[in-house]
């Protein structure tokens, strides 16, 4: 059976997390709750991923895959659901990145706080973390909205999961302000099952 090195907190775990209850195959992965950072790898899966980051998925008949860009589009070619259509493949791969790109910014923020020693802490750099998040927030609410309505792609749920992971760890800085349009478009897919059963919780 696969394994999915996981944890629930995790804005880029719960993608694939989405993504394998989206396909319908969710039962045929065990989820591994993994946890840790680079100077704490021993409950991280080492062995599997280098770069021991997670999430990182391992197959009966090949090599452990990662990062959730290539598990995503793994379990969407091995179910045939069209998570990526043919016609907009670069655009949907890059609103998928920008997506990550909030969430890479978002969990360094978080990093900072819970990892680095409160003396040596650059406030300017967290400050300019969160620069880059609202920068692609604009983006993604002014031109990129078109690719957030119809059917379901990979870049509508790698953005629900962005904005999902704001609203648990940076609440007080307020994303929605001055983007009603994302906001509402936010609202009306996290109603989704598998958005509902894969919120993080505290
Ligand atoms: C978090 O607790 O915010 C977190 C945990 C795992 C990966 C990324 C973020």
């Amino acid at each position: 059976m696969m394994q999915l090195y996981d944890n629930p907190a995790s804005p880029f775990c719960r993608k694939v997390q989405v993504v394998l209850r989206e396909t319908g195959q969710f039962d045929e992965v065990e989820t591994v709750f993994a946890i840790g950072h680079p100077l704490a790898t021993e409950q991280m899966p080492v062995a599997q991923n280098p770069l021991g980051k997670i999430p990182c998925l391992t197959r009966d008949d090949g090599p452990a895959i990662y990062d959730s860009r290539v598990i995503c589009r793994f379990l969407d070619a091995r179910a045939n659901t069209g998570l990526y259509p043919q016609a907009r493949l670069w655009e949907i791969l890059t609103l998928e990145a920008t997506a990550d790109g909030i969430m890479d910014a978002a969990v360094l923020m978080v990093y900072e706080g819970r990892s680095r020693p409160e003396g040596i802490r650059y406030a300017a750099w967290v400050d300019a973390q969160w620069d880059k998040v609202a920068r692609a927030l604009d983006a993604v609410g002014s031109r990129w909205m078109g690719h957030l309505a119809g059917p379901l792609n990979m870049g509508q749920i790698a953005v629900a999961c962005a904005l999902g992971y704001l609203d648990f760890r940076h609440g007080d800085r307020d994303w929605r302000k001055g983007r009603d349009g994302l906001a509402a478009w936010y609202e009306t897919f996290s109603t989704r099952k598998t958005m509902a059963e894969t919120t993080p919780k505290a």
